[in-house]
């Protein structure tokens, strides 16, 4: 088994990249430590400039990325942990799959169309071409599991596809190039809403910052973001059910569920038929109980730059190791002459 995801640094870390991926990234690690597998987890630096950035600010977001990672758990001396930018296989596979994707299937990407809007001609072709690098991404290391929140499904989909199609042009059936990848999605909480919109995802791009929970919150901002949260006037339902409809007030349900570790049913147990006046505090505290440890982890971690930039160092390195068979085979398929 080979575990391979990855976040963009761009911005914070928050409760929606959490609950999403970076929880199920730790609860792989400790699989694939006791089970002989392997994992690999990156910043995603490469994306991260298919959108207008500042050089400076993303080279900082790089290293507190990483330092935020490593608070929640992310074990350097147990998983590989890199940017991608070091590993240069990326790219290259990027554009030995680039012959292989279809414009068809780009253009149907969701992502796509949100981010580059009613601007498609002034969209950078980086933006276009970005779930292709997301494919070599994963394919560049056999990656069978890649723990994901529910937006990125479609674009594992499309790994899984171009995957495919290389495999049947290029390969035979008893020696495939590449491995099929499957997305693991939590079955709670894959998808975060925003505290302001129950019908927008919890985001980094969001402009408003009381529209999400930053790992990096201490505990007065967590309160009072929990408090103006956005709600109805109905008091919370005693069963699932009654959620239909509440699009706040489930996203905030499912948040307590997912802090606690319990279903939505025992959390509608304890708070049927009280108004969100109970309920948010008892919310905004768990969140602050359970965020605090990695809070303090990630204040001394970022502090240590020399640190910070060893751990990207050593994990490229292995990172590079691992890619360098895969991407050989690539050339070979194609029929590139490598000397
Ligand atoms: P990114 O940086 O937007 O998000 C990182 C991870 O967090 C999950 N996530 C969420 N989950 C639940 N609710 C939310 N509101 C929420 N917001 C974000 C995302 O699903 C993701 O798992 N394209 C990717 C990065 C990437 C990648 C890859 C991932 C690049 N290459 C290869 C997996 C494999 C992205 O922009 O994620």
């Amino acid at each position: 088994m080979r575990v391979v995801s990855g976040i963009q640094p761009t911005g914070n870390l928050h409760l929606g990249n959490y609950l999403g991926a970076i929880r199920n990234w730790v609860a792989m690690q400790e699989t694939m430590t006791s089970e002989g597998g392997e994992c690999l987890f990156f910043l995603a630096d490469l994306h991260a400039i298919s959108q207008p950035h500042v050089p400076s600010e993303l080279a900082a977001n790089t290293r507190e990325m990483t330092a935020a990672l490593v608070a929640c758990g992310v074990d350097p001396s147990r998983s590989i942990l890199f940017n991608q930018a070091q590993v240069p296989q990326h790219a290259e596979l990027q554009w030995l799959l680039n012959g292989t994707a279809r414009m068809g299937w780009l253009n149907r990407m969701t992502q796509w169309k949100d981010k580059a809007g009613k601007n498609r001609e002034g969209a950078s072709i980086a933006l276009f071409t970005y779930p292709v690098l997301q494919a070599a991404d994963v394919l560049l290391y056999q990656a069978t599991h890649v723990p994901v929140g529910e937006d990125q499904k479609q674009h594992l989909e499309l790994a899984r596809d171009i995957a495919q199609k290389f495999n049947n042009d290029f390969a035979t059936e008893e020696a495939p190039v590449f491995t099929l990848p499957d997305p693991i999605i939590p079955p709670e909480a894959a998808r975060i809403m925003s505290l302001r919109d129950g019908s927008a995802k919890m985001s980094k791009s969001d402009p408003s910052d009381m529209s999400r929970i930053n790992l990096t919150d201490d505990a007065d901002a967590i309160m009072n973001k929990v408090k103006k949260a956005k709600t109805d006037p109905e008091p919370l339902p005693s069963e699932k059910a009654g959620l239909e409809g509440r699009p706040e007030a489930a996203n905030l349900i499912g948040i307590y569920a997912a802090m606690a570790g319990i279903s939505v049913d025992s959390v509608l147990s304890e708070f049927g038929g009280e108004g969100f006046g109970k309920f948010k505090p008892a919310l905004g505290e768990l969140l602050v109980t359970k965020l605090a440890p990695i809070n303090d982890r990630f204040v001394h971690l970022r502090q240590d730059r020399n640190a910070l930039d060893a751990i990207l160092r050593a994990g490229a390195e292995k990172a590079r190791t691992l890619a360098v068979p895969t991407l050989e085979k690539a050339y070979a398929a194609l029929g590139l002459v490598r000397g």
